[in-house]
């Protein structure tokens, strides 16, 4: 049986104050737009429908808030139960109320998500259920589809995708879905990974680091380490140039972009990873 809540199929907006601002031409992947509110639905759906195949009696992650709504979810949906597990007090409050509502059982360690990750590995290799982060493959297959929308919508390969950079999952199914021929990766981290306003890149070590390092040779592309300030003011911007309300990590891809000048007319996707409703205490601070 496969698992759906309607994922994918989201917007690509045009960004016009943004392309006349920056002299390139934008485009904005509103993955927002999913069931629970970010890209993590699409790898979720096919990570959680094979487990119910395999007869897995449940599914475990660690996160920062968006895999744990998501796999809560999709866990409901499937009649599995659904452990996650984060950094005690590091997660934002909409997703928290998500995995919440979805019955899921909530365990927070003292750490980091580094920590929480080992701890839903060993749960995982202990107790039989299906780990859902994206160390598991079929969250990237499902994942990698947004990236053949993106051509259908678009009429043809972007110049430049400028995304998040947390674990690195979404870079690699993002690469995967392209195929041979990749546009310019441009990657947005936080310098402070540690602790981060935009909690939901709070990752102190990539898991994809190596997968990563290959995609930024195959595409030419770049990591472009962002301070707290140019996380703050790309994501404010987005909201009031452009009317597209994201979390603050979701806007790491545009600040990517406005520091790091590209030839006039590219044509740049800018990924919007999760909904602005995910994290009402970032705009009260
Ligand atoms: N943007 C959002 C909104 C995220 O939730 C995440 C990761 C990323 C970007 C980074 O993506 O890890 O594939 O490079 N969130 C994970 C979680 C860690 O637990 O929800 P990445």
């Amino acid at each position: 049986m496969t698992v759906t809540l309607g994922e994918g199929h989201t917007p690509l907006l045009p960004a016009p104050r943004l392309t006349a601002r920056l002299g390139v031409e934008v485009w904005l992947k509103c993955e927002g737009a999913n069931p629970t509110g970010s890209f993590k639905d699409r790898g979720m759906a096919v990570a959680v429908s094979r487990a119910l195949e395999h007869g897995a009696p449940g599914v475990v992650c660690a996160s920062t808030g968006n895999t744990a709504a998501s796999a809560s979810a999709y866990a409901a949906r499937a009649g599995l139960r659904a452990i996650v597990i984060t950094a005690r007090g590091a997660v934002a409050r909409g997703k928290v109320a998500q995995a919440v509502a979805a019955g899921a059982e909530i365990r927070e360690v003292d750490g980091s998500f580094d920590d929480a990750h080992r701890e839903a590995r060993r749960l995982a290799a202990e107790e039989g259920f299906v780990n859902v982060n994206s160390v598991n493959p079929d969250r990237i297959e499902g994942q990698s589809g947004a990236a053949v929308e993106v051509v259908e919508q678009l009429g043809g390969l972007p110049d430049v995708l400028a995304l998040p950079f947390g674990g690195g999952g979404n870079t690699v199914a993002y690469a995967r879905g392209f195929g041979e021929a990749l546009p310019r990766f441009l990657l947005g981290e936080a310098q402070r990974r540690v602790d981060t306003f935009a909690s939901a890149i709070r990752i102190p070590t990539p898991v994809h680091r190596t997968e990563v390092d290959d995609v930024l040779a195959r595409s030419g592309g770049a990591i472009v380490s962002l301070g707290e300030e140019q996380l703050r003011r790309a994501w404010q911007a987005l909201a009031r140039e452009e009317g597209v309300f994201c979390e603050p990590a979701s806007a790491a891809g545009i600040a990517a972009l406005e520091a790091t000048p590209q030839p006039a007319g590219s044509r740049v996707v800018c990924v919007i990873t999760g909904h602005g409703l995910k994290d009402p205490d970032a705009v009260a601070a």
